[in-house]
């Protein structure tokens, strides 16, 4: 069981519960393979997705997720929602809370709002990802998907690479890739790195070259457009040119090293086309698989927790 109501961010996760996170969703990957999809983890439990910034896989991956679990699933439409009358927040959520749900999975443009909603109603909270901050369940998928190829998941070396600062993926996975003892670097223009960068005790780089020589894992990030105002980069075409990734750049990186990326992918952009369409180096479907296996283990084990202290102590 893991000592949280909620999963709000890898930050406050240690490394056991990281692991048995990883190893549930282990199984739920194999039964995800058979024809018998079914298991009753969160039968009779309602679970309700609250998406407030566009989502196609994640949402569709917690949907699934919580069918398999037998949950009955409720997909709240936020564009038609009474946020758009002036509701606050805070409301949207008392009104979902008077309804009785036992999982709220939420995504938020602003970095916390999750966990403050997480203060304020009675069930388990789950962060599909807000603002910059964090982005737990990807962090989480995509650490299955690496133990998987890589047959473990400590002493790699990993480059994340792209618009770092303004990516909450990059964040968990960072904290994530950190607490099991990875060497991480970070890869990309001055322009994209969050400040404060230097703290964080990983290796900072602008130069493709340098940052995937040796690299086991090469993850690369969106280019997040609709969180810049301008100014960011001198232009696609250039950007490509010097931080996208393909397959001269990828030579510079252990000969297995494999390549992810979160999704959306702006093709031509961050990555070469072919490139993440090669199964002989692309885990990117894989990472969507894993997702829905890690989002079963996750609600699964927040549900345990319900059923064993309903009214719940634990934070
Ligand atoms: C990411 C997100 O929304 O943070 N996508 C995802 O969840 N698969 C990354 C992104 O939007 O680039």
């Amino acid at each position: 069981m893991l000592q949280h109501r909620h999963l709000l961010g890898i930050e406050g996760l240690s490394k056991a519960e990281i692991t048995m996170i990883l190893d549930l969703a282990e199984l739920y990957a194999a039964q995800n393979r058979s024809s018998q999809k079914h298991s009753q983890a969160l039968a009779g439990m309602t679970q309700v997705n609250m998406f407030f910034e566009a989502s196609t896989r994640t949402q569709s991956s917690f949907e699934i997720a919580g069918k398999r679990l037998g949950a009955d699933v409720m997909n709240m439409q936020m564009a038609a929602s009474s946020i758009t009358k002036g509701e606050t927040l805070i409301d949207t959520a008392m009104t979902l809370n008077a309804m009785h749900p036992d999982l709220l999975v939420v995504r938020h443009p602003h970095s916390g709002a999750v966990a403050l909603l997480a203060q304020k109603v009675n069930c388990a909270v789950l962060n599909a990802g807000d603002g910059r901050h964090e982005h737990p369940t990807q962090a989480l998928l995509d650490a299955l998907t690496i133990r998987r190829a890589k047959g473990r998941l400590h002493r790699l070396t990993i480059a994340i690479c792209g618009d770092i600062a303004h990516s909450r993926v990059a964040r968990s996975n960072l904290l994530l890739l950190g607490k099991m003892e990875n060497r991480v670097r970070l890869v990309g223009p001055r322009t994209l790195m969050p400040s404060g960068i230097g703290e964080l005790g990983v290796e900072v780089t602008d130069d493709m070259e340098t940052g995937l020589a040796g690299a086991d894992v090469v993850m690369m990030l969106r280019l997040q457009k609709e969180r810049m105002d301008g100014g960011f980069i001198p232009s696609e075409r250039e950007y490509y040119h010097r931080w996208g990734l393909d397959a001269a750049k990828l030579a510079h990186a252990k000969p297995d090293a494999i390549v992810m990326h979160p999704g959306p992918m702006n093709r031509g952009v961050e990555i070469d086309g072919v490139l993440a369409d090669d199964i002989n180096r692309s885990v990117i479907q894989e990472q969507v698989e894993m997702g829905v296996a890690v989002r079963m283990a996750a609600m699964d084990l927040l549900a345990r927790g319900l059923k064993a202290q309903p009214e719940g102590t634990m934070v």
